[in-house]
Protein backbone atom coordinates (compact mmCIF):
# COMPACT_ATOMS: atom_id res chain seq x y z
CA UNK A 1 0.00 0.00 0.00
CA UNK A 2 1.68 3.32 -1.23
CA UNK A 3 0.57 5.79 1.15
CA UNK A 4 1.26 9.66 1.54
CA UNK A 5 0.56 12.58 4.48
CA UNK A 6 0.28 15.96 3.58
CA UNK A 7 1.12 18.40 6.54
CA UNK A 8 1.05 21.81 7.49
CA UNK A 9 2.41 22.17 10.92
CA UNK A 10 4.36 25.74 11.74
CA UNK A 11 3.28 26.84 15.33
CA UNK A 12 5.11 24.24 17.21
CA UNK A 13 5.44 21.36 15.05
CA UNK A 14 2.72 19.68 16.67
CA UNK A 15 0.64 18.23 14.12
CA UNK A 16 4.39 17.03 12.38
CA UNK A 17 4.25 14.82 15.95
CA UNK A 18 1.09 13.36 14.77
CA UNK A 19 2.19 13.11 11.13
CA UNK A 20 5.28 10.96 11.91
CA UNK A 21 3.34 8.93 14.34
CA UNK A 22 0.76 7.91 11.81
CA UNK A 23 3.69 7.48 8.70
CA UNK A 24 5.66 5.44 10.97
CA UNK A 25 2.96 3.20 10.96
CA UNK A 26 1.48 3.45 7.48
CA UNK A 27 5.46 3.58 5.70
CA UNK A 28 4.36 6.44 4.49
CA UNK A 29 6.30 9.44 2.61
CA UNK A 30 5.01 12.59 4.45
CA UNK A 31 5.18 16.22 2.04
CA UNK A 32 4.13 19.68 2.67
CA UNK A 33 1.25 21.10 0.74
CA UNK A 34 3.55 23.37 -1.79
CA UNK A 35 5.64 19.93 -2.74
CA UNK A 36 2.62 18.00 -3.88
CA UNK A 37 1.78 17.96 -7.74
CA UNK A 38 -1.34 17.23 -7.87
CA UNK A 39 -0.92 14.76 -10.91
CA UNK A 40 1.18 12.22 -8.89
CA UNK A 41 -1.35 11.79 -5.90
CA UNK A 42 -3.10 9.15 -8.12
CA UNK A 43 0.21 7.01 -7.66
CA UNK A 44 -1.47 6.68 -3.78
CA UNK A 45 -3.79 4.60 -2.08
CA UNK A 46 -4.59 6.20 1.10
CA UNK A 47 -3.58 9.93 1.48
CA UNK A 48 -3.87 11.77 5.03
CA UNK A 49 -4.42 15.47 5.18
CA UNK A 50 -3.15 17.48 8.72
CA UNK A 51 -2.19 20.61 9.62
CA UNK A 52 -3.03 22.38 13.77
CA UNK A 53 -6.28 24.09 13.82
CA UNK A 54 -6.23 28.19 12.73
CA UNK A 55 -9.26 30.24 13.30
CA UNK A 56 -11.06 27.20 13.66
CA UNK A 57 -10.25 25.46 10.25
CA UNK A 58 -7.29 23.94 8.64
CA UNK A 59 -4.36 25.76 7.29
CA UNK A 60 -5.22 27.45 4.09
CA UNK A 61 -2.29 26.14 2.29
CA UNK A 62 -4.21 22.88 2.52
CA UNK A 63 -7.69 24.37 1.63
CA UNK A 64 -6.34 25.84 -1.44
CA UNK A 65 -4.16 22.56 -2.53
CA UNK A 66 -7.80 20.86 -2.43
CA UNK A 67 -9.23 23.32 -4.32
CA UNK A 68 -6.82 22.57 -7.01
CA UNK A 69 -7.02 18.58 -7.17
CA UNK A 70 -8.21 16.79 -9.64
CA UNK A 71 -11.76 15.22 -9.58
CA UNK A 72 -10.97 11.07 -8.69
CA UNK A 73 -13.61 8.43 -7.16
CA UNK A 74 -13.94 7.10 -3.89
CA UNK A 75 -9.70 7.35 -3.20
CA UNK A 76 -9.24 7.03 0.75
CA UNK A 77 -8.29 9.50 2.76
CA UNK A 78 -7.68 10.54 6.51
CA UNK A 79 -7.62 13.65 8.18
CA UNK A 80 -5.82 14.90 11.23
CA UNK A 81 -5.43 18.11 13.29
CA UNK A 82 -4.07 19.65 16.37
CA UNK A 83 -5.79 22.81 18.58
CA UNK A 84 -5.44 24.58 21.65
CA UNK A 85 -9.28 23.60 22.31
CA UNK A 86 -9.21 19.93 21.57
CA UNK A 87 -12.40 18.18 20.82
CA UNK A 88 -14.77 21.21 21.00
CA UNK A 89 -12.98 22.46 17.62
CA UNK A 90 -14.86 19.03 15.58
CA UNK A 91 -17.84 19.92 16.80
CA UNK A 92 -18.04 23.14 15.24
CA UNK A 93 -19.33 23.12 11.35
CA UNK A 94 -16.41 25.22 9.83
CA UNK A 95 -14.34 22.91 11.07
CA UNK A 96 -15.32 20.15 8.70
CA UNK A 97 -14.76 22.26 5.67
CA UNK A 98 -11.30 20.31 4.59
CA UNK A 99 -13.56 17.11 4.46
CA UNK A 100 -16.18 19.06 2.62
CA UNK A 101 -14.09 20.01 0.25
CA UNK A 102 -12.49 16.54 0.17
CA UNK A 103 -15.75 15.07 -0.18
CA UNK A 104 -16.81 17.24 -3.12
CA UNK A 105 -13.24 15.89 -5.14
CA UNK A 106 -14.59 12.51 -4.71
CA UNK A 107 -12.02 11.38 -1.48
CA UNK A 108 -13.27 8.86 0.84
CA UNK A 109 -12.89 9.94 4.22
CA UNK A 110 -12.15 7.02 5.96
CA UNK A 111 -11.30 8.18 9.91
CA UNK A 112 -10.52 11.57 11.52
CA UNK A 113 -7.99 11.73 14.20
CA UNK A 114 -7.77 14.96 16.67
CA UNK A 115 -6.00 16.04 19.60
CA UNK A 116 -4.73 19.12 21.78
CA UNK A 117 -1.44 21.01 21.14
CA UNK A 118 0.58 23.32 22.75
CA UNK A 119 -0.20 27.00 22.08
CA UNK A 120 2.52 29.32 23.06
CA UNK A 121 1.73 33.18 22.92
CA UNK A 122 3.56 36.14 24.65
CA UNK A 123 4.34 34.03 27.81
CA UNK A 124 0.97 32.49 27.78
CA UNK A 125 1.13 28.43 27.27
CA UNK A 126 -1.84 25.85 27.08
CA UNK A 127 -1.68 22.41 26.78
CA UNK A 128 2.12 22.27 27.58
CA UNK A 129 3.57 19.20 26.48
CA UNK A 130 0.77 18.19 24.17
CA UNK A 131 0.94 15.92 21.86
CA UNK A 132 2.67 13.88 24.64
CA UNK A 133 3.26 10.11 24.50
CA UNK A 134 -0.32 9.51 24.93
CA UNK A 135 -1.49 11.66 22.18
CA UNK A 136 1.11 10.19 20.13
CA UNK A 137 0.28 6.10 20.91
CA UNK A 138 -3.66 6.72 19.88
CA UNK A 139 -2.27 8.13 16.64
CA UNK A 140 -0.19 4.70 16.47
CA UNK A 141 -3.53 2.85 16.99
CA UNK A 142 -5.59 5.22 14.41
CA UNK A 143 -2.73 4.48 11.98
CA UNK A 144 -3.32 0.81 12.72
CA UNK A 145 -6.95 1.12 12.36
CA UNK A 146 -6.78 2.71 8.84
CA UNK A 147 -4.28 0.37 7.68
CA UNK A 148 -6.58 -2.59 8.25
CA UNK A 149 -9.00 -0.88 6.97
CA UNK A 150 -7.09 -0.69 4.09
CA UNK A 151 -5.56 -3.83 3.21
C1 LIG B 1 -2.73 31.97 14.36
C2 LIG B 1 -3.25 30.84 15.20
C3 LIG B 1 -4.62 30.60 15.24
C4 LIG B 1 -5.13 29.56 16.05
N1 LIG B 1 -6.48 29.32 16.06
C5 LIG B 1 -6.95 28.31 16.84
C6 LIG B 1 -8.36 28.05 16.88
O1 LIG B 1 -9.16 28.66 16.18
N2 LIG B 1 -8.80 27.05 17.70
C7 LIG B 1 -7.94 26.32 18.48
O2 LIG B 1 -8.40 25.45 19.22
N3 LIG B 1 -6.60 26.52 18.43
C8 LIG B 1 -6.08 27.50 17.63
N4 LIG B 1 -4.73 27.71 17.57
C9 LIG B 1 -3.81 26.79 18.29
C10 LIG B 1 -3.24 25.75 17.33
O3 LIG B 1 -4.27 25.07 16.65
C11 LIG B 1 -2.40 24.72 18.09
O4 LIG B 1 -1.36 25.34 18.80
C12 LIG B 1 -1.86 23.67 17.11
O5 LIG B 1 -1.41 22.54 17.83
C13 LIG B 1 -0.75 24.22 16.23
O6 LIG B 1 -0.29 23.21 15.37
P1 LIG B 1 1.17 23.24 14.71
O7 LIG B 1 2.20 23.34 15.82
O8 LIG B 1 1.21 21.97 13.98
O9 LIG B 1 1.19 24.45 13.79
C14 LIG B 1 -4.21 28.74 16.80
C15 LIG B 1 -2.83 29.00 16.73
C16 LIG B 1 -2.34 30.04 15.96
C17 LIG B 1 -0.86 30.28 15.91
Amino acid sequence: MESLIIVYSYHHQNTEKVAKSIANVLGADIKCPDDINPERLQNYDLIGFGSGIYGGVHHKSLLELVDKLPGVTDKKAFLFSTSSGGEANTKREKYHLLREKLESKGYLILDDFHCKGFFGFRGLGLNRGRPNAEDLKRAEEFAQNLKKSVE
